[in-house]
C-alpha cells in the first residue's frame, strides 16, 4: 500500500479513509455543523476538474455580468471553505498566516459572508456541512468534473507548484490511484455526487464540454441559476472566460500567491496555474504502460455505474 508520500501531514479521515492535511481536523466540526443557506451558490469539485473556470463563470451569471466588480480576487468574492485546513507545513503555514491572514480561518470567513454567498469546496460528498448531505437546506450546487487522466497529470504539476511536493507524473500516478493525493479517491468523490444527480438544487457540468462548447455550459449554468443572459452577454462572457483572458487576468490566474511562495523559496520559479487548458495532454507526459493502467483503474471504477468519462 502506498502511504502519503507526498506529504507528511497528510492524514485520513471519516469512514472513507479522505487523504487531507492534519489541519482539517480542527476545522472538521465547524464544516459539518455549518449553517447553509438556501441562496447560497456552491461549486464543488475534485481538485484541478476546472475549479476556477467554473467558479468565474457562476460568478459572473449570479452576479448579472459585474464584470467590474470580477476585478476584485476571486478568492475574496468565492471563498474556498476549507483552504485553511489544507496548508501542509509549519513553514508554509506560517508564511501564509503572516502574509494572507484571510487563510487563517476560512470556514469563519464563509460564515461572515452577505448573502448570496458562494462557496468552493473539493471536500467529497460526505464530508459536506449536514445540512447540504440531509437536504434540510437546498443551496443550488455546480459540481465540476474533467477526465482522471488530465486532472492526474494537472494535479501532479499543482502540487509541486504550490504545496510543496516533489514528484514526477508517473510517481503521482500510482499516489493518485491508491487514493493518497490530498482529498482523496477520485471516484469516491465523482460517485458521490453522481449518486445525487435528480437533485434539483445539483447540476453537474463537465470541463471537456466548457472546451467544446462554452457558450452552451453557459446557458445551462444560467438556466440552472435562474438568470437569464442575452445573446451578446454570452459572447462577451464566452470572451472572458477564454484561457488566454483568464490566463493574464490578475484577480484569479494565481500569480500574486505564487509570487508571494517564491519569495520564501516555497514555489519552483517556473510553472503557471493556468497551465496547459487542454483536453487530452496527459497522453504527452504519461507513458503507455500508466496510460494503460490509469484506463483500467477508470474501468474497474465506473462499471456498474451509470457515470460516463471520456476515455481519450
Ligand atoms: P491544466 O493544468 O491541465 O492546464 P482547478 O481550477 O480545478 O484547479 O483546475 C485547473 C485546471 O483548469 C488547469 O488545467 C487550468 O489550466 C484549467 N483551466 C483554468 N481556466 C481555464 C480556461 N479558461 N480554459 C481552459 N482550461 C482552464
Amino acid at each position: 500500500e502506498i502511504l502519503c508520500e507526498l506529504c507528511p501531514r497528510y492524514i485520513l479521515v471519516g469512514e472513507d479513509g479522505t487523504c487531507l492535511g492534519e489541519e482539517y481536523t480542527k476545522f472538521a466540526e465547524q464544516i459539518k455543523n455549518l449553517e447553509v443557506r438556501n441562496d447560497d451558490v456552491w461549486v464543488v469539485s475534485y481538485p484541478k476538474t476546472g475549479t476556477t473556470w467554473t467558479q468565474e463563470m457562476v460568478w459572473l451569471i449570479a452576479s448579472h455580468l459585474d464584470f467590474d466588480g470580477a476585478k476584485k480576487p476571486l478568492i475574496e468574492r468565492f471563498p474556498f471553505l476549507e483552504a485553511s485546513s489544507i496548508l501542509n507545513s509549519e513553514k508554509f503555514n506560517a508564511i501564509l498566516k503572516l502574509e494572507v491572514n484571510k487563510f487563517e480561518d476560512t470556514v469563519k470567513t464563509v460564515r461572515n459572508q452577505k448573502s448570496p454567498r458562494f462557496i468552493k469546496t473539493h471536500l467529497p460528498f460526505s464530508l459536506l456541512p449536514d445540512e447540504i448531505v440531509n437536504r434540510t437546506k437546498t443551496p443550488k450546487m455546480i459540481y465540476v468534473t474533467r477526465n482522471a487522466k488530465d486532472v492526474c497529470v494537472s494535479y501532479c504539476h499543482h502540487g509541486n507548484l504550490c504545496q510543496g511536493w516533489k514528484t514526477n507524473v508517473e510517481n503521482f500516478a500510482k499516489v493518485f490511484m491508491a487514493d493518497r493525493a490530498m482529498f482523496g479517491s477520485f471516484w469516491k468523490h465523482n460517485l458521490g455526487v453522481w449518486e445525487h444527480r435528480d437533485w434539483p438544487n445539483l447540476l453537474i457540468i463537465k470541463y471537456e464540454d466548457m472546451k467544446t462548447d462554452l457558450p452552451a455550459v453557459i446557458k445551462k449554468v444560467a438556466w440552472f441559476l435562474d438568470k437569464h443572459l442575452s445573446d451578446e452577454d454570452i459572447k462577451a462572457l464566452t470572451k472572458h472566460l477564454s484561457f488566454d483572458s483568464m490566463k493574464k487576468n490578475m484577480a484569479l490566474n494565481g500569480e500574486i500567491f505564487f509570487d508571494m511562495l517564491r519569495k520564501h523559496n516555497l514555489a519552483p520559479k517556473e510553472g503557471k496555474f493556468l497551465r496547459s487548458g487542454t483536453v487530452g495532454k496527459y497522453k504527452e507526459e504519461l507513458s503507455p504502460e500508466t496510460v494503460e493502467k490509469l484506463n483500467e483503474w477508470i474501468k474497474q471504477n465506473i462499471s456498474g455505474t451509470s457515470f460516463e468519462q471520456y476515455y481519450d
